[in-house]
């Protein structure tokens, strides 16, 4: 197969920061993507509907002319999160989820969570109108070693919280491990996963070995080749519960090459053709469209694009960007390590 149209792609996890930025990046995204889940972790975080929806202003503002381009808002959960307000954003169409970051996870997250019990009254106002929950999943506790957190977060805060509120509409963000993916196909409803770009890519090694590559280190951090297989599995398997939620999390490369770089990975100007790569090789393009395009916006209640984008394959390999200029400074951009010959055409 040399060509393959699909309906429009989605991004159901984006990070697009703000001002200088934002302008940089956007456009990335727009190129390829209709719509795009877009966290909240700035600073300060996007907490209430309000400072979603000056959020999302300042978004269509920035979107190069001539793109289409939908950012779906998401707030940040606290333990002071406003039930009503929650509701409201929802009702006004604002709000498509609610975000919850364990306090300390990752960057910019140490507003977020210390004791969901405390989140409990939102949480049950989110199960009874249907908004759904996006987890980072991964404990904070010191005791537990970074590779196992996500499983860790599965038995001891995701299992409980899920059986507490079975109502609860809960999307596994990021997914890295073999266990998450047994999770979310053992549970019967109510739960599904978003899998990024990145980690159907690389296992831990691309991160520490001939030297520590801080571009390949985002978190969650990527595990075992054992799990990239089982992310590959799930991802071009067309099982409705797993789509695409890139996690493309740009950082200025000084604020990486550091001795204590951000987590974040840079990937939305080659995800597409990441990705086709990927699905190629797994013998599953036919599936590529459920991935990227299908399975999104259907656990989201959300009409697919009706929009179709061609791939095709070319024959020399395409050539991106080693880094993009943004005013924020240059961004490194994801390198798959292998070379890309499917270009979105259109
Ligand atoms: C994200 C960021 O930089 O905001 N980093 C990352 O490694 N994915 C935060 C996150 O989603 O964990
Ligand atoms: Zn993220």
């Amino acid at each position: 197969m040399t060509e393959l149209t699909i309906r429009r792609p989605d991004d159901w996890h984006l990070h697009l920061r703000d001002g200088a930025m934002l302008a940089g990046v956007i456009g990335d995204t727009a190129r390829h993507f209709a719509r795009a889940i877009i966290m909240p972790n700035l600073v300060p975080p996007v907490v209430t509907t309000e400072d979603a929806k000056a959020y999302r202003a300042r978004i269509l503002a920035a979107i190069p002319a001539g793109d289409r381009f939908e950012p779906l808002m998401t707030l940040y959960l606290t333990e002071h999160t406003e039930p009503d307000d929650v509701e409201a954003g929802k009702a006004s169409g604002l709000i498509t989820a609610v975000k919850l970051y364990p306090a300390g996870a990752t960057t910019n997250s140490h507003g977020g969570v210390r004791n969901l019990d405390n989140a409990m009254p939102v949480l049950e106002r989110m199960a009874k109108i249907g908004l759904p929950l996006c987890v980072h999943g991964e404990v904070t506790t010191p005791e537990v070693d970074i590779f196992d957190r996500e499983a860790v977060f599965i038995e001891t805060v995701l299992d409980p919280l899920r059986k507490r509120l079975p109502e609860l509409k809960v999307t596994m963000e990021h997914v890295t491990t073999k266990d998450g993916i047994d999770y979310i196909r053992s549970s019967g409803r109510n739960l599904a996963g978003s899998i990024t770009t990145h980690h159907l890519i690389i296992n831990r090694n691309a991160i520490l070995v001939g030297g520590i590559r801080p571009h390949y280190y985002c978190l969650p951090v990527a595990k075992r080749e054992e799990h990239r297989l089982a992310l590959r599995e799930a991802a071009t398997s067309g099982d409705r519960r797993f789509f695409l939620g890139t996690d493309s999390a740009p950082h200025a490369d000084p604020l990486k090459e550091c001795a204590c770089g951000c987590a974040g990975i840079y990937t939305s100007i080659n995800t597409m053709s990441c990705l086709a790569h990927v699905f190629e090789d797994e013998g599953a393009l036919d599936r590529l469209e459920a991935f990227t395009s299908l399975n999104g916006p259907a656990w989201y209640g959300l009409a697919p694009n009706e929009e179709r984008v061609t791939l095709v394959r070319r024959d020399d390999p395409l050539s991106f960007p080693h880094k993009i200029d943004t005013g924020a400074g240059p961004v490194t951009v994801f390198d798959p390590m292998f070379k890309l010959h499917w270009d979105v055409a259109g």
